[in-house]
């Protein structure tokens, strides 16, 4: 395994994620993110887009769906890269922090205006009972802004993973698979194990 080095093993999760785009792997920036439902203890994963920003793990989530509430009542999450053409995983958790407006207001700028348009109509937490009302939202917000800069609702909530552990893992022959975790020390630096496969 080309294992990433101690003194900072973040770089190592971007060196693998460019190698995976380098190999042409499709989504390399798609992840697993698991929260946690703080009132029942309860873990849920779902896909997300994860963008690099300023060198730090950054996603984008509706503050009114399951885990915009998890993160906003438990700032805890982790994330699951795996890539298919690499034999590649990493799985990390750490801590969430909110990121402020002019940090938001940059990263929904280099969103897709229609994209923009859809995240400000849709009400991702509700039942979709009637596809209409939903166009007919977005129709309005168009008409809206028209001619205009396309403004970052506020449930659009941007979140830095600060990460606290990574564990870094590769496919190996009969199931030996190599890994190697880092766990962040007292001290602030790294602590790295191998472990068995
Ligand atoms: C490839 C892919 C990328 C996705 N990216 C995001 C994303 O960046 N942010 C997001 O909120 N949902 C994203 N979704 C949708 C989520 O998986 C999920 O269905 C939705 O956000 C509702 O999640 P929740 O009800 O668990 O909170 C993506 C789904 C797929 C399949």
């Amino acid at each position: 395994m080309n294992a990433p080095d101690i003194s900072d093993p973040v770089r190592g999760l971007f060196d693998w994620l460019a190698a995976a785009r380098d190999r042409g792997e499709p989504d390399p920036q798609t992840a697993t993110l698991a929260t946690v439902d703080p009132a029942f203890a309860k873990p849920s994963v779902r896909t997300i887009n994860v963008q690099i920003d300023n060198d730090t793990l950054v996603f984008f989530v509706n503050a009114h769906t399951g885990k915009g509430q998890h993160l906003q009542w438990h700032p805890y999450a982790a994330l699951c890269f795996f890539w298919h053409g690499l034999q590649q995983q990493v799985n990390i958790e750490g801590v969430v922090e909110a990121l402020g407006d002019v940090e938001a207001d940059h990263l929904w700028a280099q969103r897709s205006r229609e994209s923009q348009l859809t995240a400000r109509s849709s009400e991702q937490h509700a039942v979709f009972g009637d596809p209409d009302a939903f166009l007919e939202r977005r129709e309005r917000e168009r008409e809206a802004y028209d001619f205009e800069r396309v403004p970052r609702p506020e449930h659009w909530v941007a979140y830095r993973l600060v990460p606290t552990r990574l564990e870094f893992w590769a496919a190996g022959w009969h199931r030996l698979h190599p890994r190697r975790l880092f766990e962040r020390a007292p001290d602030g630096g790294w602590q790295s194990a191998v472990q068995e496969p």
